[in-house]
């Protein structure tokens, strides 16, 4: 079921049934045993964000004391990123609507306790592209406004295996995540919550 929850902003609840997440937890596991999850730093300061992250792509982004930025290698191991599965490049395919393939697809793994705090997608060129946000695992709490930061905000809760389209009025608006609700799912051995943003950063 597809329902566009504000301008351009699409919720595909339950796009992926249970083995279609099942089998791309199983493409997110091999990518992050080649690109290693790790806790990436805010910048300027270096406070530790509380999600770790590793990126599949041509290009990955990242954060650390110099600042947010896309590049073609992991920080840490220095290995270009791994391919961006074949399940995770038909879910953009599918639903992005843009002629050309994402470049990046960033995987936010949240325990018990992480959050990211309200932020705009804006360290791309090509605006033109939705970002295409895939839920996997424990529900999250999730909050989107306007494209200021003090623009209202609603709130929606994502549950495995829904899909959310960032488009149009919405491809610039602050959005976050205020919780997960831990216990929800039993998708990931572990618990917690993976998030795969796909994203185009180039211009075609
Ligand atoms: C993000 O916007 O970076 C992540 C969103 C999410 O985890 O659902
Ligand atoms: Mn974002």
């Amino acid at each position: 079921m597809s329902n566009e929850i504000a301008d351009g902003l699409l919720l595909a609840s339950g796009y992926l049934d249970q083995s279609q997440q099942a089998a791309l937890l199983d493409d997110i596991r091999k990518v992050v045993a080649a690109a290693p999850l790790y806790r990436p730093v805010m910048p300027r300061f270096g406070k530790p964000f509380s999600v770790t992250m590793s990126n599949c792509g041509p290009l990955g982004w990242l954060s650390d004391k110099s600042g947010y930025r896309y590049q073609a290698h992991h920080p840490v191991t220095k290995e270009p990123w791994p391919e961006i599965p074949a399940s995770v490049a038909k879910i953009w395919r599918d639903l992005s609507g843009y002629d050309g393939p994402a470049e990046c697809c960033l995987i936010n793994y949240y325990a018990d306790g992480a959050k990211m705090g309200l932020h705009r997608d804006e360290n791309e060129e090509d605006f033109s592209a939705p970002v295409v946000s895939v839920s996997l695992g424990d529900e999250a709490l999730f909050r989107f406004g306007g494209a200021v930061r003090k623009s209202p905000t609603k709130s929606v809760r994502l549950l495995s295996g829904d899909v959310l389209v960032m488009a149009g009025a919405s491809r610039l608006n602050f959005h976050g995540v205020d919780r997960i609700y831990p216990g929800t799912s039993n998708l990931l051995r572990d618990g917690g919550r993976i998030n795969l943003t796909l994203r185009r950063v180039t211009m075609r």
